[in-house]
C-alpha cells in the first residue's frame, strides 16, 4: 500500500489525539491476567491492537471491539503455548511473556517482532524472570519459560527498559512475595499499565518512580479501564503544526504534563503554544531557530520523535542534530530524506541536518512507524506530489492518520497496489 501526498503548508484546525499505542500494546496481554471479564475503554484502532486482538481469540477469549471499546471473556482453558506466527508482527507481543508467567507459570511462543531500529535484545525481561525463579529455552525463533514456583525478588535493571519493567511487573503481580525493580522504567506508559493491574487487585507502588515494589496476589478481578491519551500521536501532529503556515493547529484530548520536553523545545524555537485543559494550540508566527536535542528516557526527549523533529530542523535557518541514545540504529528515514533533496547526514548516533532545504517530489520507502510518520511530515513541505510506499508500517500505531491529516486539509490519498487489491476480492 503506497500514499500519494501532494504537499502544503496550510494546514489548520483540530485533529483528536487517539488511546496510547505503548500502552494498549502492553495493556491488551495484560488482560489475560484477570479472572473475571475486562473493558478496556480508548483503545486505538490500529493493526497492532488488531493483531493482539486475534491472539487472545486464538488462544481462548471471545472479544468485542467497537468505538474503541474492547469487552473480553475467557471461553475456554488457556493453552500455554501460544502457536500463532502473528507474534512476531509487533513488539507488544512479548508482554504475553510476563502475563502467562503470572496466570499459568509457564508460556511457549516464537520471539516477537516489531519497528527494526538496531539491536532489540530482550535479556533484562529474561534475567528478571530468571531472578523470580524462572527456566528460560531460548531456542532462537521459539522460546519456552517455565517457573512453577514464580517468586518475588530484587532485581535491578541495567537500564530503565520500558519493555522489561512492564513484563516483569506481570509476572510479579502474581508471584509469590514481594518484587522490588530498581532502575525501572518512569515512562506515562507504565503509569498506564499499572494503574489497569491496580484496577484489578494488583497490589503495586512507586509507579512513575525508579523503584517500583509490587507484592504478589492470587486473585484478579474485572475491570473497566480507559486508556491515556498518545502522548507520541501528540507530538506528532504538533510537530506538524510547528511546520505548518496556515492559522494554527488544534491538538485535543492530550496530557500535556506528559509532553513537557517537547513542548518546552518548541517554545524555545519560537512556536506559539497555547494550552487550555485538555488542548494545545500550536501556531508558527516567525522564523524558527536552529536546535540541538538528545533523545532520553523520559521525562527527557523521546526517542519515538526523534525521527520526526529532525524534520522539523529542515525549516530553520542553520545546522540542528539529534543524538539519538536510546536504539543503534533509527535512521531509516535520512535516506529517503535524501532522495528529496534534504541536507541531512548520520555521524555515528547523531542526524546533523542544514536548513532550510528545499524539498522535490520523490518516491519513498517507509521502513518503521516513525519513519512513515516522518516521510508524511516532509511531505507536507514539498509542494510537487511524494509517494511514499510501504505505508502499512504507519497503520500499525496511528489511528485513522489518513483521515485526521485529509481533516486537516492536506490532499493525501491511499492507493492500495492491484496485489493488494486482489487480496481483498
Ligand atoms: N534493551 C536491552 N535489553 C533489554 C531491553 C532493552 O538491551 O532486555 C535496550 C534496547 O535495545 C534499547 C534500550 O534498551 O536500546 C531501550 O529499550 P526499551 O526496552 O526501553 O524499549 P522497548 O520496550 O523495546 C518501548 C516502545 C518503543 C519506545 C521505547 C522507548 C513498546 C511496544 N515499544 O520499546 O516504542 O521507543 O519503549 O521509549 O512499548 C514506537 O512506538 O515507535 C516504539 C519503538
Amino acid at each position: 500500500m503506497r500514499i500519494k501526498v501532494r504537499g502544503k503548508r496550510r494546514l489548520q484546525g483540530v485533529v483528536e489525539i487517539s488511546g496510547a499505542k505503548n500502552s494498549a500494546v502492553a495493556i491488551i496481554p495484560a488482560a489475560v491476567l484477570a479472572d473475571e471479564p475486562v473493558t478496556i475503554r480508548n483503545i486505538p484502532d490500529i493493526q497492532d491492537v488488531r493483531t493482539l486482538i486475534g491472539l487472545l481469540q486464538e488462544i481462548g477469549y471471545s472479544t468485542t471491539y467497537q468505538d474503541n471499546v474492547l469487552h473480553l471473556k475467557q471461553v475456554t482453558k488457556i493453552d500455554s503455548e501460544i502457536k500463532s506466527d502473528d507474534v512476531k508482527k509487533l513488539r507488544g507481543s512479548y508482554y504475553f511473556m510476563g502475563a502467562f508467567l503470572g496466570k499459568l507459570r509457564r508460556i511457549k511462543m516464537r520471539q516477537s517482532g516489531g519497528c527494526d531500529l538496531g539491536r532489540r535484545p530482550i535479556n533484562f525481561h529474561l534475567d528478571g524472570f530468571k531472578k523470580m525463579g524462572a527456566k528460560i529455552e531460548d531456542e532462537g525463533e521459539q522460546i519456552s519459560i517455565n517457573a512453577p514456583k514464580l517468586t518475588g525478588s530484587k532485581i535491578d535493571l541495567e537500564f530503565p527498559s520500558v519493555g522489561a519493567t512492564i513484563n516483569i511487573m506481570l509476572a510479579a503481580v502474581k508471584a509469590k512475595g514481594t518484587t522490588i525493580i530498581n532502575n525501572a522504567a518512569i515512562e506515562p506508559e507504565i503509569i498506564d499499565v499499572g494503574n489497569f493491574l491496580i484496577s484489578m487487585g494488583a497490589a503495586i507502588e512507586g509507579l512513575g518512580s525508579p523503584t517500583i515494589k509490587i507484592v504478589g496476589v492470587k486473585y484478579f478481578h474485572g475491570t473497566d479501564f480507559r486508556v491515556s491519551p498518545d502522548r507520541i500521536e501528540a507530538g506528532t501532529y504538533l510537530i506538524l503544526g510547528a511546520l505548518s503556515k496556515g492559522k494554527g493547529l488544534t491538538v485535543r484530548n492530550i496530557e500535556a504534563d506528559k509532553m513537557t520536553s517537547l513542548l518546552n523545545l518548541l517554545r524555545a524555537i519560537g512556536c506559539r503554544i497555547d494550552l487550555k485543559e485538555n488542548e494545545i494550540f500550536i501556531k508558527t508566527e516567525s522564523q524558527l531557530q536552529n536546535f540541538h536535542i538528545v533523545t532520553k528516557p523520559y521525562p527527557g526527549f523521546p526517542t519515538d520523535l526523534g525521527q520526526l523533529i529532525t524534520v522539523l530542523m529542515l525549516i530553520v535557518e542553520g545546522e540542528s542534530s539529534l543524538k539519538e541514545t536510546i536504539f543503534s540504529n533509527r535512521f531509516s528515514h535520512v535516506y529517503e530524506l535524501k532522495k528529496m533533496g534534504a541536507d541531512i547526514r548520520v555521524e555515528e548516533d547523531t542526524i546533523y541536518v542544514k536548513g532550510p532545504s528545499k524539498l522535490n517530489g520523490a518516491t519513498l520507502v517507509a521502513h518503521d512507524l516513525r519513519c512513515a510518520a516522518a516521510l508524511i511530515l516532509a511531505s507536507t513541505l514539498n509542494r510537487g506530489l511524494t509517494i511514499v510506499e510501504n505505508i502499512e508500517v504507519l497503520l500499525r500505531g496511528y489511528e485513522n492518520p489518513i483521515q485526521k491529516l485529509q481533516k486537516l486539509g492536506l490532499n493525501i490519498q491511499v492507493e492500495e497496489k492491484k496485489e493488494d487489491i486482489s487480496l481483498h476480492i
